[in-house]
């Protein structure tokens, strides 16, 4: 049995997370200044501060009641203001004609770039790469605040663990250790060492918090979680983001455990202010004050503003809750002038951090270089590394340049389509489709779509492609989603290849032609009906504006596809939700027991079988595991060895392997290291993720990686919602994904 060991004794492995007090430490510079400000402001203007007031994305008029209220200091937010001459009238509005002159900011969805995009969040995440995806935030916010906004609604850090929610394509994936380092590095890349600088933006964590945990994967769905699990799972991603400095996190439209986020003192105040110290301000998802009153939790929108005040949300994004009914709130001495007080304080010190009192003006001179050329090279570094090579039959990839390529399916043109979910700003005709990069690239190809989009169901087009098909030595089919059908309330149920896809394949595995099946699509899209008709399958997400340049190199081995799956892949959506990281049962799941659908008896007697936590017809593994993904060579993990059988709480644990590029070309190895807690005062997931590294080796070349990890890595929090390592007995893998690698135990120990 495992011992807990205390606070005073081990003061590093244990954490009363609930005993932590709000003591906020960071603040800064800026209080004088706020108590100064707020002492003049009247109690309109303070509930001015807390409205973020929205236009649609498609906006292009400004409504004239909008200015009124900035010039009577009745808003301190604008979202989706893309004209520039209503930016700079309504920040002169503010400054100028306003009672105190405080500074507006302006905000916008800038998701995963502004202009020139990057992969979608999902595909980001399969890079595996903190500095991508720095750099990528870096260009949006560049990018962004050229139009005026300094403000972005990312990164969006919810872990989610089921593909039928459309939201997966904005995620990190479904591991809490991935999410933590990608949303430090979102962090830094939106907002800088400085957020004053006037090419930074601030960022926004959302949604807090576990929006992803959804039922069934349905949009805004109800979510229900254990503390520690929630702690587990959901929060970390959050507090690294808010350790790297976020400016902003933006509470969730769902409901935990019967409370909506929106209205959840405890996750707003205890957890939020308390326990992370998050000293920024706190805003509403859209509407998500006034959906309280749907959820049953808000009688009408005045009890909704109270309950939202009650819980300590600063800023309200599009609803009027708190413009309607605050003043009266505060009379009735339902919500004191001090909480107001307060989100006006959290509110202007991100005004002051982002520099807005000396600068608050766009600078005309600062364009944005959309598109340029270093922008344009780093989408395309980004598209190739977050590409994930499936399936590679005979190593049929990567293809001559020489080849005749028949280019087919509803991706393979589609400009539109391959940006993704969010992506407002980026202009199609800036896109390279992968059917432009094979024009320019001057390719010896023919091209026939054979489906309009990736929904159609006519065959009307099979025949030109199939006869293009017939003439070629390859044919590549890109294939897929629109982008429309993930992101925002665009879950689906079943997440085959929709439209004809399907057919389209099986018809053209008929001219015997071997079939490279490119999918662009905002989550993992089943494909057990028809991979046995393809010889590769490569996996490129919506790849943003530079994502046919970035499939040609890989397919033509220019470049190497570098990425790896950030969420496990289904067989099919009725496993779902799936997770490498889940826990045991009492009874595991077992290849060696197991009976599959078809082998069972006809009359069988009524027994298990030996079936244990399998679907008679999926089994229990997903198609292709967490950390997946081939490279065009191969590696071989040998010689693993750990610095000590037994560790204490405060001793490191080396841990080494040599990997070899057993391959005849170079290539990069992502290696990733896994723990298992074998028992628990809880009961402790199968694997988790808790280091990986790049690696890159020439052909025949032989590295040793070495990893460090201690008893703080070991930490999680119990039942009593204490924070610590246990004693105890772990397992170590070092492998290539969750399901493979070598293998080996320590202890942990007093
Ligand atoms: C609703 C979405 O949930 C959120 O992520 C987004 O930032 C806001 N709308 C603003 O567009």
């Amino acid at each position: 049995m495992k011992k807990i060991f205390f606070l005073l004794l081990f003061s590093l492995t244990l954490v009363s997370c609930k005993e932590n007090k709000p003591k906020l430490l960071k603040y800064g510079a800026y209080e004088n200044k706020i108590d100064a400000l707020i002492s003049k402001m009247t109690l309109e203007e303070k509930i001015g501060q807390t409205n973020l007031r929205g236009v649609s994305s498609r906006a292009k008029i400004l409504p004239e009641d909008l200015k009124e209220s900035v010039k009577n200091g009745n808003v301190g937010a604008f979202l989706n203001i893309m004209n520039l001459d209503y930016v700079d009238e309504l920040q002169r509005l503010a400054i100028e004609e306003s009672p105190n002159g405080i500074p507006l900011i302006f905000g916008r969805d800038v998701i995963h770039g502004f202009k020139t995009l990057f992969p979608i969040p999902l595909g980001l995440a399969a890079t595996w790469d903190a500095q991508i995806v720095e750099k990528s935030s870096e260009i949006a916010a560049f990018e962004a605040s050229a139009a005026g906004i300094r403000w972005t609604f990312a990164p969006m850090l919810d872990i989610a663990r089921d593909s039928r929610w459309g939201r997966i394509a904005e995620s990190p994936g479904e591991d809490t250790y991935l999410a933590t380092i990608l949303g430090e590095a979102y962090i830094k890349g939106f907002q800088g060492d400085d957020l004053s600088n006037p090419h930074r933006i601030a960022a926004s964590a959302k949604h807090y918090i576990a929006y992803g945990a959804a039922i069934g994967g349905r949009d805004y769905n109800t979510v229900n979680l254990s503390e520690p699990l929630l702690r587990n799972v959901y929060l970390p991603p959050f507090k690294s983001a808010i350790d790297a400095g976020a400016a902003t996190v933006m509470s969730s439209f769902n409901e935990i455990n019967g409370i909506p986020a929106t209205g959840n003192e405890f996750l707003l105040k205890d957890v939020l202010r308390g326990e992370l110290q998050f000293d920024g301000f706190v805003v509403s998802d859209w509407d998500s004050v006034i959906e309280m009153i749907e959820h049953g939790f808000a009688r009408d929108e005045k009890h909704a503003g109270e309950l939202a005040a009650k819980a300590g949300l600063d800023m309200e994004m599009t609803s009027e809750a708190y413009e309607n009914h605050l003043k009266e709130l505060i009379k009735e001495n339902k919500v004191t002038i001090e909480e107001l007080n307060e989100f006006v304080r959290n509110i202007l010190r991100i005004k002051f951090r982002l520099g807005l009192f000396e600068n608050p003006y766009r600078n005309k001179k600062h364009t944005g270089n959309f598109y340029a050329e270093k922008h344009l090279k780093e989408a395309k570094k980004a598209a190739i590394e977050s590409t994930v090579l499936l399936k590679n039959k005979n190593s049929i990839l990567p293809i001559s340049t020489k080849a005749k390529v028949a280019i087919i399916g509803p991706l393979a043109n589609a400009p539109h389509e391959q940006l993704g979910t969010w992506a407002f700003d980026g202009e199609k005709e800036h896109t390279n489709t992968p059917l432009l990069a094979y024009k320019n690239a001057n390719a010896n190809f023919k091209f026939a779509k054979g489906l309009t989009h990736s929904r159609d169901i006519s065959k009307k087009g099979f025949k030109k492609a199939i006869e293009i098909a017939k003439k070629s030595d390859v044919i590549l089919f890109f294939g897929g989603e629109e982008a429309i059908l993930s992101g925002e309330a665009h879950s689906r149920a079943n997440i085959d290849l929709p439209g004809a896809q399907e057919e389209l394949i099986n018809e053209l595995a008929k001219t015997g032609k071997p079939i490279v099946l490119v999918i662009m699509a905002g989550r993992p899209i089943t494909i057990t009906n028809i991979i046995e008709k393809t010889d590769a399958v490569l996996m490129a997400w919506h790849p943003g504006t530079m994502g046919g340049e970035a499939l040609y190199e890989v397919l033509h081995g220019i470049k190497s596809p570098e990425g790896r799956l950030p969420v496990s892949w289904p067989k099919t959506a009725g496993q779902l939700p799936f997770f490498y990281n889940h826990k045991n049962t009492g009874r595991p799941a077992d290849s060696t027991s197991f009976i599959p659908m078809e082998k069972i008896p006809i009359a069988a007697w009524q027994s298990s079988l030996g079936n244990d936590s399998h679907y008679l017809d999926a089994g229990f593994t997903p198609h292709f595991p967490f950390g997946f993904g081939l490279t065009y060579t191969s590696f071989n993990y040998s010689d693993m060895s750990i610095s000590k059988n037994t560790i204490h709480f405060n001793e490191d644990l080396e841990v080494k392997v040599s990997i070899k590029n057993t391959g005849e070309k170079d290539g990069k190895e992502l290696v990733q290291l896994y723990v298992q807690d074998l028992v628990g005062s809880i009961t402790r997931p199968v694997k988790e993720l808790k280091r990986f590294k790049h690696v890159f080796l020439k052909s025949g070349e032989t590295k040793e990686i070495s990893f460090k990890i201690s008893s703080k890595d070991l930490e999680f929090v119990n039942h009593k919602i204490i924070k610590a390592a246990e004693e105890g007995t772990f397992n170590l893998w070092v492998g290539p994904n969750a399901a493979q690698g070598l293998k080996t135990s320590f202890i942990l120990q007093k």
